[in-house]
């Protein structure tokens, strides 16, 4: 008979794993459990079997160790409805064979390629922003990270489309509660529900988008040698095992957006926490001074630019834009002491693991200089997962570093902002990723000029 580990009964369980109306409840749920029952937890859902993990070498097991007996949970199974069977919701050798496709795209000398559209884009916006008067700062890191993606990955200009893209996303994340619902797949048989119409009417902005960019570039002049993810894509699609349009639609949405909205979401809880922490804020300052003086950064700076990047880890850790990973067996698996059975379905949430106090001192608090005191150099490797790992690790995860340390720099070393009065607090949104609960109006302060003196004004 199988052996399970502890956890809450059936009717606990199922009511604590209900998506509800947002979600919000799951990770106070998921966080509670591993207190009361420990790292490793299981419990009944509905008819079938849960297992928490958060225990560091149970997560290895999970994603690196024996990532083969397991396949994407129902949460990504039901994301399918907008990104259709891409690198994120694929499986299998199916899986394998298109990340080797697509993977040129991200090599190392390819990022450095990208590096200058990054910087150019966030000096644009640090142009666009004006003393004192107040920006939405969710808003304007969705369109800053959706312009980089469009230009680096798919070579096209979505600046104009930005609004669009926005609603349809909003639209999306707001139906994704219902979708992973006990009754997700039933809702899809009712078309005309205004939450199914809704979602229907954004992905369908979606895909018209998609596909011009595809049509776009099947339709320029000479074939550019670009090395970016809509040549991989094509060139594919072309040879002899090639794809078809729709597999290449699916592809190229996956990677449209899971290639802008994290990253959009990291910077945006970057520069929140920053505005609460004037203090991290001249730290960051100074380190920008001194390693650039007056000049905006190049990709050969973000070795040297190592607060920077703590800062955007550490934002990382509190606020993980990828805030759980879900799995299903497809056999029976190890995992730490225990042995899951085929069928179970097993969660890590990078949410719970990041705020436990067995690996952070302070888990709550804002403090970059974690990342280089030592404090953190015996952490067990799964600890810190904001990227996942094993075969199914991000495969934007050095673009996403890239782009984060390099747009942070370029617009900190112009701008500071602070909250808006009447934000104290900002909660998160659990969805497909986590989001910041409201809008986040910030007011920014310019930077003084080097020659001018010190600090800000
Ligand atoms: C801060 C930014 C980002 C975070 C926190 C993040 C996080 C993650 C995580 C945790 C996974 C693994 C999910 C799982 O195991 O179930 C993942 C997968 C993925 N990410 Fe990211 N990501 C980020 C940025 C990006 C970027 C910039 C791109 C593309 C340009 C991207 C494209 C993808 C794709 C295609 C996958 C699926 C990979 C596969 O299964 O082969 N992500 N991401």
């Amino acid at each position: 008979m199988t052996r399970f580990p502890p956890g809450p009964g059936r009717l606990a369980a199922t009511r604590g794993m209900l998506p509800g109306r947002n979600m919000a409840g799951i990770p106070g749920f998921l966080r509670a459990t591993v207190a009361r029952y420990g790292p490793i937890v299981s419990m009944p859902v509905g008819r079938q079997r849960f297992y928490v993990v958060n225990e560091p070498a149970a997560i290895e097991d999970l994603l690196v160790n024996h990532g083969r007996s397991f396949v994407k949970g129902r949460g990504t199974q039901r994301l399918e409805r907008l990104l259709g069977r891409g690198l994120l919701t694929s499986n299998g050798a199916f899986h394998l064979r298109q990340r080797r496709l697509v993977q040129p795209a991200f090599h190392r000398e390819r990022i450095a390629g990208y590096a200058a559209a990054m910087v150019a884009r966030a000096e644009r916006f640090a142009d666009g922003v004006r003393a004192e008067r107040t920006l939405e700062m969710h808003q304007a890191m969705l369109h800053l990270t959706l312009g980089i993606a469009g230009e680096t990955l798919f070579g096209a200009d979505v600046d104009r489309e930005a609004d669009a893209i926005g609603s349809a996303l909003d639209e999306a994340m707001r139906s994704f509660p219902a979708a992973v619902s006990p009754i997700g797949e039933l809702l899809d048989h009712f078309p005309f529900l205004p939450i199914v119409r809704r979602f229907r009417a954004a992905r369908a902005t979606l895909d018209a988008i998609v596909y011009r960019l595809i049509d776009e570039r099947r339709r320029a002049p000479a074939p550019s040698a670009r090395g970016d993810v809509l040549e991989m894509l094509l060139a594919a699609g072309d040879g002899p095992d090639g794809m078809d349009a729709e597999q290449i639609r699916d592809e190229a949405m996956t990677i449209f957006l899971a290639g802008h909205e994290t990253t959009a979401n990291a910077l945006t809880w970057t520069w929140w926490l920053l505005a609460r922490h004037p203090a991290v804020a001249e730290a960051l300052g100074a380190e920008l001074r001194s390693v650039l003086g007056e000049r905006a950064p190049t990709f050969d700076d973000v070795p040297a630019l190592r607060f920077t990047r703590d800062v955007v880890a550490e934002a990382m850790r509190l606020y993980p834009p990828a805030w759980i990973v879900g799995r299903r067996a497809i056999e029976a698996a190890p995992l730490g002491e225990w042995t899951v059975p085929a069928g179970a379905v097993v969660l890590a949430s990078q949410l719970v693991t990041h705020h436990d106090p067995r690996f952070w001192r302070e888990p709550e608090a804002f403090r970059p200089e974690r990342w280089s005191n030592g404090e953190t150099d015996a952490l067990p490797k799964f600890a810190y997962f904001p990227f996942g790992g094993g075969t199914r690790v991000c495969i934007g995860e050095s673009f996403a570093w890239t782009e984060a340390v390099l747009v942070l720099a370029t617009i900190a070393r112009r701008w500071r902002f602070a909250a808006a009065p009447d934000l104290d607090e900002l909660g998160y949104q659990p969805r497909v990723t986590l989001r910041p609960a409201t809008a986040v109006p910030l007011v920014p302060r310019a930077v003084a000029p080097l020659a001018a003196g010190l600090g800000t004004r």
